[in-house]
C-alpha cells in the first residue's frame, strides 16, 4: 500500500477502505508517513469529507493507536461529559460534583483551553495547589473515594489524534465536521466510561456556529459512541452568549462556586441542571422529574457544593477558597468598560469576547502562552439587556495595560444594539440520543 495512492483515492472523491485509513493512522503516528503526505491526505478529506464507515473506521484507528482504559475496578455506570467548548463555559464544574454528589461516578478528562475557548483544567488549576495531572491509578482511586475526578488526559491515550490534530491546526483543516467528531469521540471511548453525555455548543462563540452544522456534529459523534457500545446523547446548547458573567480561570471558578452555593446566573444553572438531570435519568435515578429534583435538590442542600470541597481535597487544592475567594489573589489592574450607545444588545460575537479575555491573560494563544489564573471579564450586560450610553458593560482584569487597551477594543468590536428587545434564543436547542 502507498500512502501516495489514498491520497489520489480521496483527492478524487473515493472511499477509503479500513486497511487504508488504519495504513495512514499507523504509519503517521510511527512517523512513516511524513506531514506533507498526511497534510494533502487532511485537505482531500476536508474537501471531499468521509462517509460514515470511514469516519467509525477513522475513529477506531486513532483509539487503538494508544492505552485504552479499564475502568471496570470502579463500581457502577462510569459518566463522561464532554462540551465541545465554548466563552465562560463552566457547566463541567457543576455538572461533575451534582452528579456524584448523587451517587453517579464521574471520570472526566479535560483538555487545556486553547484561542478564545476556556479549558476546565486552567479553571481548576487556578486553586491554590490543585494537581490536575493524575495517572490512571491515582483517577481509579479517588473515583472509588470520592465518585468524581477531573484530570488532564493522561498516559498514553488516543497519541496518533494528538498529532493529527496538531497538524490539522496548522494546515486550515481544523474546521472538518469528521475530524471532529473522530477526534473528541476517540478521545472518549478510550477513557473508558460507559455512559458519554455530550454538550455541543452551537453560535459565534462555539466550534460549529449553525445549528445545522451542530447538529450534524452531534449526531456524528451519538453514532460513533454507539458504534463503539458506549451509550452517547449530546445537548445542543447556545453560545451566541457567553455562559454566565465570568470568563477566566479564578473567576470562572468563582462563578461555579456561586452557582453551587445556590446563587449562580439563572442560564449557567439551567443548563447545568438540565444536563445533570440527564445523566441521572440515564444512571437509573428515576424518571425526569426526579432526576431535575434530586440534581435541585444536592445543590439546595450543600451536598454537590461539599463534593466540589472534596474534589480540591483530594487533588491537593486548597478547599478553603470555596468560602475565602482572596485566596486566589487578584490582578493588579481593573478597567471598566463603557457602553458607547443607548440601546438593547442585540448581539455579542461571543468568540471575539472569548479573544478579549485571551489577551488579557485568561487564555493562550499558542499550545506554549502562559495562563495569568486571575486575568479575564466579568460581565454586567448580556444580550437583551438594555443599557444607557456610559454604563458599565463589563470589568476586565489583567497585569497589563496594554492587554487592557487592546481587549478593551476587541470587546467594543462584538456588540450590536439595537432599539428594539431582540428575540432571546434558547438555551438549549435539541436534545439527540
Ligand atoms: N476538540 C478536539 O478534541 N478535537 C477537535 O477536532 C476539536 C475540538
Amino acid at each position: 500500500m502507498r500512502m501516495y495512492d489514498i491520497i489520489e483515492k480521496k483527492r478524487d472523491g473515493y472511499v477509503l477502505t479500513a486497511e487504508e485509513i488504519n495504513f495512514f493512522i499507523n504509519g503517521f503516528s510511527t512517523g512513516n508517513i511524513p506531514d506533507y503526505q498526511a497534510s494533502a491526505l487532511l485537505m482531500a478529506i476536508y474537501l471531499r469529507g468521509m462517509t460514515e464507515d470511514e469516519i467509525f473506521n477513522l475513529t477506531g484507528a486513532m483509539i487503538h493507536s494508544g492505552e485504552i482504559f479499564n475502568l471496570s475496578s470502579i463500581p457502577g455506570i462510569k459518566f463522561d461529559k464532554h462540551s465541545t467548548g465554548g466563552v465562560g463555559d463552566k457547566t463541567t464544574l457543576i455538572v461533575a460534583p451534582v452528579a456524584a454528589a448523587c451517587g453517579v461516578p464521574i471520570v472526566k478528562l479535560s483538555g487545556k483551553g486553547l484561542g478564545h475557548t476556556g479549558g476546565t483544567i486552567d479553571k481548576l488549576n487556578s486553586i491554590p495547589g490543585f494537581n490536575s495531572n493524575l495517572t490512571i491509578d491515582q483517577i481509579i482511586s479517588n473515583v472509588r473515594k470520592i465518585g468524581l475526578s477531573i484530570s488532564t488526559q493522561t498516559g498514553n491515550i488516543t497519541p496518533a489524534d494528538k498529532k493529527v490534530y496538531a497538524l490539522r491546526d496548522v494546515t486550515a483543516t481544523s474546521d472538518c465536521i469528521p475530524l471532529i467528531a473522530s477526534s473528541i469521540m476517540s478521545k472518549k471511548i478510550a477513557t473508558g466510561s460507559d455512559v458519554i453525555v455530550l454538550d455541543v455548543k452551537t453560535g459565534s462563540g462555539a466550534l460549529t456556529k449553525s445549528i445545522d452544522d451542530s447538529i450534524k456534529l452531534a449526531k456524528l459523534m451519538v453514532g460513533i459512541g454507539r458504534k463503539f457500545s458506549k451509550k452517547t446523547v449530546a445537548f445542543i446548547t447556545e453560545m451566541d452568549n457567553p455562559l454566565g458573567y465570568s470568563i477566566g480561570n479564578s473567576l470562572e471558578i468563582i462563578e461555579a462556586i456561586e452557582t453551587l452555593k445556590g446563587r449562580g446566573p439563572k442560564d449557567l444553572l439551567d443548563i447545568s441542571i438540565v444536563i445533570s438531570s440527564k445523566i441521572l435519568e440515564l444512571a437509573g435515578k428515576g424518571n425526569p422529574e426526579h432526576c431535575t429534583d434530586l440534581a435541585v435538590n444536592s445543590i439546595k442542600n450543600g451536598t454537590a457544593l461539599n463534593k466540589f470541597a472534596e474534589l480540591i481535597s483530594i487533588q491537593g487544592g486548597n478547599r478553603d477558597v470555596i468560602y475565602d475567594y482572596s485566596l486566589f489573589g487578584e490582578s493588579k489592574l481593573q478597567h471598566e468598560v463603557t457602553s458607547d450607545a443607548t440601546g438593547y444588545i442585540s448581539s455579542y460575537n461571543t468568540k471575539l469576547i472569548g479573544i478579549a479575555a485571551m489577551i488579557l491573560g485568561a487564555g493562550r494563544e499558542t499550545e506554549d502562552s502562559l495562563i495569568d489564573n486571575n486575568a479575564g471579564i466579568i460581565l454586567k450586560a448580556k444580550v437583551g439587556d438594555f443599557v444607557t450610553k456610559g454604563d458599565t458593560l463589563a470589568t476586565f482584569y489583567s497585569d497589563s495595560e496594554n492587554k487592557l487597551i487592546e481587549s478593551n477594543s476587541i470587546f467594543k468590536k462584538s456588540i450590536l444594539y439595537s432599539s428594539e428587545k431582540p428575540v432571546i434564543k434558547p438555551l438549549i436547542h435539541s436534545f439527540i440520543d
